[in-house]
């Protein structure tokens, strides 16, 4: 559904549940990574793409400091007290905005009384972080409700503060940020380090992003990733005692220092910064052949990328294996790995736009025969990022 439709299925909700007009509407895009595959919290590099899929957020303002919160995947209004920001236990949805507009107001934002209902065509817990986008959509639409100057990069870690002490889940910045920065036809580079970002044009029209569900959850994606993140920090640490030079994070080791001290470690924390070193370099190394326009490298690198999820990060499983694996011999494939935290939810695929078609028939038939699962498969371009519109 193109943004358009979007924007009139959210205006119409507002209408039907509130009897009521909106003023404005916030979107905000999902992502994938192409590369840099749980490097964000570890302060390395990511090189992810915003797609034409968002949630958008019809809204208008309300006397009181009253919130009032409506979705059209969930039936009812919930409701809330600017002030007076509490989790909801209940309906957990309504966290990802209750939590950015208190962060929001956390940060100076004059954060006044609103309705909002929500609209998405990101698909809801299959890896596309739908709940990024719907944190920054928030952002953008209370941000037109109440107006606030505040710089993008510092907006994604509002929204990303929002995730962590609000909603509980220690992500690090990638998604906000994708959802924030997306550029049409374009990647983007972040060193979560330094902040230092920028988009690099694909350069190339016949490319699109097919996602694919794996359709089963091997752990709580939460439990899984919280365990695996502790254990990057313990390497950074260790290494950084063994190197005699204190480390808290993995993209202060280098190379030669794992080299030097990798046997010194547990198996589970010398995989763990394995991944890591190696995926930082492959982002660089990424980056490099999409600007000299090499698409055959950097689908490669995705390839290599996917690889190491699997054999040293143990985020993947057999259907994501599987999904990457068909991909391999897919019409049209450019390179294909997972997405975003693993243990189930979506691989990503760089594909020839011209041979879609083949390609999802390929993956589809393969995946049901080796599975005996049907996946569900998005065909998608590389969108622009967050914003808001009047009404
Ligand atoms: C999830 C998190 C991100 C990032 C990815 C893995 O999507 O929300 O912060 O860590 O996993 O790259």
């Amino acid at each position: 559904m193109p943004l358009d439709a979007l924007k009139g299925q959210a205006i119409r909700l507002f209408r039907e549940r509130f009897g009521a007009e909106p003023t404005s509407v916030g979107f905000g895009p999902g992502r994938v990574e192409i590369l840099g595959n749980h490097t964000d919290y570890n302060g390395g590099f990511v090189l992810p793409v915003a797609l034409d899929r968002a949630v958008a957020v019809a809204g208008a303002p309300l006397a009181g400091g009253r919130i009032e919160l409506t979705s059209a995947l969930f039936e009812g209004i919930e409701t809330a007290q600017v002030g007076q920001f509490k989790r909801n236990e209940k309906t957990n949805w309504v966290n990802y905005p209750l939590g950015t507009l208190k962060m929001l107001a956390e940060a100076g934002a004059p954060v006044g009384g609103m309705r909002f209902a929500v609209a998405s065509t990101v698909p809801l817990g299959s890896g596309l972080s739908s709940s990024a986008a719907l944190e920054v959509a928030t952002a953008q639409l209370a941000l037109t409700l109440y107006p606030f100057a505040i710089e993008k990069m510092a907006l994604a870690r509002v929204c990303q503060r929002a995730e962590n002490e609000f909603v509980g889940m220690n992500c690090g910045i990638l998604d906000q940020f994708s959802s924030i920065f997306g550029e049409r036809n374009a990647a983007l580079f972040l060193d979560c380090q330094s902040l230092e970002h920028r988009a690099i044009p694909i350069g190339d029209d016949d490319v699109a992003v097919v996602v694919a569900n794996s359709m089963t959850k091997h752990e709580l994606i939460s439990g899984g990733y919280n365990r695996i993140r502790q254990e990057c920090m313990e390497a950074a640490e260790m290494l950084g005692k063994l190197r005699g030079r204190p480390a808290t994070l993995l993209r202060e080791i280098t190379m030669e220092d794992l080299q030097k001290h990798e046997t010194a470690l547990p198996e589970r924390l010398r995989k763990r910064a394995h991944h890591v070193l190696t995926e930082n370099q492959r982002v660089l190394d990424g980056v490099a052949a999409l600007e000299r326009g090499d698409l055959r490298t950097l689908g490669r690198l995705m390839f290599e990328s996917h690889a190491s999820s699997r054999d040293y990060y143990g985020n993947s499983t057999p259907e994501l294996d599987c999904l990457v694996d068909l991909a391999k011999n897919a019409p049209g494939v450019i390179g294909a790995k997972l997405s975003g935290g693993g243990f189930g939810g979506c691989s990503v695929s760089l594909i020839r736009r011209s041979q879609a078609d083949a390609f999802i028939a390929h993956i589809k038939k393969g995946f049901q025969e080796r599975i005996g699962l049907e996946t569900e498969i998005h065909l998608c371009a590389i969108g622009a990022g967050a914003h808001a519109e009047k009404v």
